[in-house]
């Protein structure tokens, strides 16, 4: 057996126990109450990273959440990979439909994990895939196998946009030169079929407002005679899209890269059964664009979506009222060549231009990020797909992704360097979701794919 399976199979169970201790802090950017658990995650990352050799460790200060920086140079000459991955996680709720406490992780066999997958919250996104890559290092340190130079960037901010992260990185672009930029934190098909994330969406996050009258009123009263605000709001929100579900502000499209048709018949390759993505969500039908596939419909099409709508009265029982104002969050999904400057402001027009006179309408943009595509003939993409195929003895395929990670295309604007998403969640990771894990057989392949990465990488390039 190779010295990379002997090292992850003699040091299986200390690497799942560092991992779970990890988790059980509960690092929830979005919610302040939680920065002392923050600060404490940083330090436990920092601590990870010496303990594994980095020679040089440093908890950086920032406006926001600290930033772990290390860097481990061991000849100038040698190519330099930078890391980038996340520690903090979403919120947990609604709390009540964990099966297990989200921060007290639990391993539990499935049959999709015979293994066995650790649930907590951030086990996928991102802590167990970041730490996978501080176990990797730590491999190639201990068997003296480290062919590269490294850099870990680890930050805090990533659930609520990243912006003391950009803030960070245009302060830094010498400190974090590099040749290539490696992330796992994403996702790949199956664990039969490695795939390789070739592009992200992304992102235009915009929370409304509709106000009516200036109180509360009785709907009796009043009811049939003023807007209400809640009606309007869902009327509004309906009329984005048409028929065929397509988006329907003037312009959206406009700066859609179409996919022609050969890329859409090599993305079709890839293996999907829409009864067994149909049967995971207990849903009857897929719904979406008319004319695209589901594949397409989750990776190269824009989207418009409302991630949370309320106004009025939802407590118990019943209370005959007209709400003064309603508030939705809509996030709209970019993909090339669509910028967030752009959408958020045609949206912003096209919203207060429906608005009926009766209501006022108020669009707050929130955060955004650009949507990013990574090359498949370079260097990197090949050493990743040779890891890849190594490890899972398949080989891997590139795959748009849908989700976001909007600092990789400020990391190609500002470090000017492509980055690489080496992936191994799975879609059921259910990330953001109650009951989230990651697969043990996941993070070990991981482990293996990533340390096999460093050796083609540097073979590749030299
Ligand atoms: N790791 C995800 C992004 C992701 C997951 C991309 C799976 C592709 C496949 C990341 O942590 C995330 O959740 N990003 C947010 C954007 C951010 C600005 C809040 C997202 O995609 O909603
Ligand atoms: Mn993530
Ligand atoms: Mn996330």
């Amino acid at each position: 057996m190779n010295t990379i399976k002997t090292y992850v199979k003699n040091n299986k169970e200390r690497f799942i126990n560092e991992l779970i201790e990890l988790l059980k802090i509960p690092s929830i950017s979005a919610d302040s109450d939680y920065k002392n658990d923050i600060v404490k995650t940083a330090n436990a990352v920092k601590s990870a990273l010496e303990t594994a050799g980095c020679k040089i460790v440093e908890l950086c200060d920032t406006p926001g959440n600290p930033i772990v920086y290390g860097e481990h140079i061991i000849n100038e000459d040698l190519p330099t990979v930078l890391v980038y991955g996340h520690y903090d996680v979403q919120p947990a709720d609604p709390i009540e439909l964990w099966e297990s406490a989200p921060f007290e992780p639990v391993i539990q066999i499935t049959k999709l994990h015979p293994e066995g997958a650790i649930y907590a919250r951030g086990s996928s996104d991102d802590k167990g895939q970041m730490y996978m890559h501080i176990k990797a290092f730590e491999l190639m340190m201990q068997t003296d196998t480290l062919p590269c130079n490294i850099k870990f960037m680890i930050e805090g901010e990533e659930e609520i946009g990243s912006s003391s992260l950009e803030w960070f990185v245009k302060r830094n672009q010498d400190k974090l030169s590099n040749d290539v930029i490696l992330i796992s934190d994403t996702g790949m098909i199956s664990m039969d079929q490695p795939s390789i994330t070739t592009g992200l969406r992304g992102l235009s996050y915009v929370q409304v407002e509709v106000r009516g009258p200036n109180r509360d009123l009785h709907s009796g009263l009043y009811g049939g005679a003023v807007a209400n605000p809640i009606n309007i709001l869902t009327k509004m929100i309906a009329s984005l899209h048409d028929e065929n579900n397509c988006i329907t502000i003037p312009k959206f499209y406009d700066n859609v890269i179409e996919a022609t048709i050969e890329e859409r018949k090599e993305m079709a390759k890839a293996p999907f059964s829409l009864e067994e993505y149909k049967s995971a969500l207990d849903i009857d039908e897929v719904y979406g664009e008319k004319g695209y596939t589901t594949n397409e419909r989750n990776s190269i099409r824009p989207t418009l979506d409302v991630n949370g709508i309320w106004g009025g009265y939802i407590g118990e029982g019943a209370k005959t009222v007209i709400a003064s104002q309603a508030f939705a969050k809509i996030s709209m999904r970019l993909v090339p060549d669509q910028t967030p400057e752009e959408i958020t402001e045609l949206f912003k027009n096209h919203f207060e231009s429906i608005a009926p006179k009766a209501v006022k309408v108020k669009v707050t943009p929130h955060h955004g990020g650009y949507p990013y595509v990574t090359p498949i003939d370079f260097v990197g993409y090949r050493a990743a797909n040779k890891a890849y195929t190594e490890a899972f003895g398949v080989e891997s395929i590139p795959q748009r992704g849908g989700g976001s990670i909007p600092i990789v295309a400020l990391f190609e604007q500002e470090l000017k360097s492509k980055t690489i998403l080496m992936g191994f969640g799975l879609d059921s990771d259910a990330i953001h979701s109650p009951n989230e894990h990651f697969g043990i057989y996941n993070f070990l392949k991981g482990i293996e794919t990533i340390t096999l990465f460093y050796r083609y990488y540097a073979e590749m390039k030299s």
